[in-house]
């Protein structure tokens, strides 16, 4: 399915720290499509933005997504804390641990980040 969808420029991968994540929205209107990229290295990895638990989106509009753990960094959702595995989208902690986020496709092109995803929340 997402494969279907047309594929966006979301931010310059520059934008992004490393570790670094943030929002991107897509559509107008009230329910706009809301994602994440996340970093780390060079590869660059994109995620629906609503949380498995109770759909809720991971942040509270800002782009603060990550909790350092250890040597490792972690998305977290803001609501009740639960822990996805940036590269993998898996939940390992929290109400919601074993289930994933949604992935998007994407790839980072002449240094900007592109995204495939639809026009709103489905
Ligand atoms: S909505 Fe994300 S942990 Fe509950």
């Amino acid at each position: 399915m997402s494969g279907e969808w047309p594929e966006r420029v979301v931010c310059r991968f520059d934008d992004l720290a490393d570790p670094g994540a943030r929002e991107f929205r897509i559509g107008e209107g009230y329910w706009p499509f809301r994602g994440l990229v996340v970093r780390r290295g060079d590869a660059v990895y994109a995620w629906a933005n609503v949380c498995p638990h109770q759909h809720m989106p991971l942040n509270l509009g800002d782009d603060d997504f990550l909790v350092r753990l250890g040597p490792g960094v972690l998305l977290r959702c803001a609501m009740h804390g639960a822990l996805f595995v940036p590269e993998t989208g898996v939940c390992v902690a929290g109400p919601c641990a074993g289930r994933g986020l949604q992935p998007l496709a994407c790839r980072v092109e002449a240094g900007m980040v592109l995204v495939r995803a639809p026009e709103e929340q489905e």
